[in-house]
Order: C-alpha cells, then sequence, then structure tokens
C-alpha cells in the first residue's frame, strides 16, 4: 500500500514508549513448553490466518472475539491504534493463542482480547496473565480496565483475579469495565502467573524462527468440537 508520509504523521496516533515484554516460558499441563513472546507489526499477517477461521466459529463466542481481534490487529500493522502490544504463545512454533492490549493512558491499561487456539490447557488463562505483567510488572502501569465477552472469560478474569467492578465503558462496547489494580495482581501473582525466564536459546530461536498456524481445519476442529458453555 503507497503510504503519504505527511498525511501518515496527521492519521497516526501519537504512541508512549512501552518496554519490550521479556519472554518466558511455561510448561503446559500436558509437558509441552509453551514459549510467550511479544510480536510486532510485521509478524500480523501470520496471526490474521489464525484468528481468521474464527471468525466463523459461533461458539463460546469465538466469532465475536475473532471478528475484534483480527481488526484490532490489522488497525495495529497500519498504526490506526494508540499503544497496542501483542503477546503470542507458541507450542513447537505452532501459535496456540494470543492477547492483545493498550495503554490507555501511561498508568491505566485497557486490555482488548484474549484468544485461545488450542483448548483444555488453561493456555488462555496464561497468557491473559502474561498480559496483566506486561501491564504492572513491566509497563508499570496502576491498573488494568477489563470486560469479559463470554462466560468463560468471566470466569477467567472477573472471578479468578476478583476484579473490582466499575461504572468506567470499557473501549469494546462501552460495557462498565473491571479492574486489575496492583494490588489484585500481586495477591493473585503465586497463584495465576506462571512461567521461567530466561527462555533458552533453542527454544527461543524456534519460536522465533517461524509462527507456524495450524491449517484451518485443525483450528476449527479443535475449537468448535467443544460443547457450548
Ligand atoms: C476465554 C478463553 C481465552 C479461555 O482460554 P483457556 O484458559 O485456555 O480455557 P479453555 O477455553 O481451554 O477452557 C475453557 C473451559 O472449557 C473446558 N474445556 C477446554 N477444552 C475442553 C475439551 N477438549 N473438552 C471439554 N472441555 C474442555 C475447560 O475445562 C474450561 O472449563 P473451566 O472454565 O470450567 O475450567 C478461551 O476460551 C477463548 O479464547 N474463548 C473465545 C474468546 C473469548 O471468549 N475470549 C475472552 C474474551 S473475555
Amino acid at each position: 500500500m503507497a503510504v503519504d508520509m505527511e498525511l501518515e504523521s496527521i492519521l497516526r496516533p501519537p504512541e508512549l514508549s512501552m518496554v519490550p515484554y521479556p519472554p518466558k516460558v511455561i510448561t503446559l499441563a500436558n509437558g509441552k513448553k509453551m514459549v510467550v513472546r511479544e510480536v510486532t507489526r510485521r509478524d500480523v499477517p501470520k496471526l490474521l490466518k489464525a484468528v481468521h477461521p474464527t471468525m466463523f466459529i459461533d461458539k463460546d463466542y469465538y466469532n465475536v472475539v475473532g471478528a475484534r481481534v483480527y481488526a484490532e490487529l490489522i488497525a495495529w500493522q497500519y498504526y490506526r491504534v494508540q499503544n497496542e502490544f501483542c503477546i503470542i504463545g507458541q507450542v513447537e512454533g505452532i501459535l496456540v493463542g494470543l492477547v492483545n492490549s493498550r495503554l490507555y493512558t501511561k498508568e491505566t491499561g485497557m486490555s482488548l482480547h484474549t484468544l485461545a487456539i488450542d483448548r483444555g490447557l488453561r493456555i488462555g488463562a496464561h497468557l491473559f496473565a502474561a498480559k496483566m505483567e506486561h501491564h504492572i510488572e513491566f509497563l508499570e502501569q496502576d491498573d488494568v480496565l477489563i470486560v469479559a465477552e463470554s462466560p468463560i472469560g468471566f470466569r477467567r478474569w472477573m472471578t479468578e483475579y476478583g476484579l473490582e467492578p466499575t461504572g468506567i465503558p470499557h473501549e469494546l462496547g462501552g460495557a462498565p469495565a473491571y479492574r486489575l489494580t496492583r494490588e489484585l495482581y500481586f495477591n493473585a501473582k503465586s497463584r495465576l502467573v506462571v512461567g521461567d525466564r530466561p527462555v533458552s536459546d533453542a527454544l527461543l530461536e524456534e519460536a522465533k524462527q517461524d509462527i507456524i498456524v495450524a491449517d484451518e481445519k485443525m483450528i476449527r476442529e479443535k475449537i468448535a468440537g467443544l460443547k457450548g458453555r
């Protein structure tokens, strides 16, 4: 796409500087190692391939979340969203889930989405925890505003972290946001935020070499094979 940089300097929102998220490795319940790492705008086309099939899965709100994530990732790629970051989970190079989020202000985070592509291993829960870890520990924010679009999401975030309700409309549709404070984060940390650093060179190299996207049929089977909840 041809880009008029003069106009772009007006269209692109100003960005806060953000420290990178240091990668970590989580041993999942099946014994496999999931590398959790931050990706860049250059990785977006690959991520879109994995998100695309979820837009058509009318189960557990995958279609709602998938469509929104798809739009948010493209907006990020073309600098149409402010202060966004994206963290992915990979097992043997294969993309198994992703989270995205943004800084609303320097002090307050605005959590966007969590999407688990492989299921039953708390991959979504681990990636959400990594997102909160980044907001609170590395970006040193005071709090994060969060909403749930699905009952599973509500159990995972509001219930497991004991998030506090607020009357603040969240960017995702205006529903009243829940808030993760630093205190709630550190109360939950030993229970919910796991992983080891540093990641070995071999594992990190494997993850960075390629983001492998499972074929569409496999993604549909992994997700849509579940009973509705
Ligand atoms: C919400 C989400 C991120 C949670 O991911 P997760 O922590 O990896 O959890 P899973 O989806 O694997 O598991 C959710 C439930 O389904 C169950 N489940 C998972 N795989 C299963 C399987 N193969 N057979 C039966 N049950 C299964 C789990 O036991 C779990 O139940 P629990 O909540 O009572 O523990 C994920 O469900 C998701 O991406 N959903 C669609 C998008 C979404 O709602 N995002 C969050 C918006 S707020």
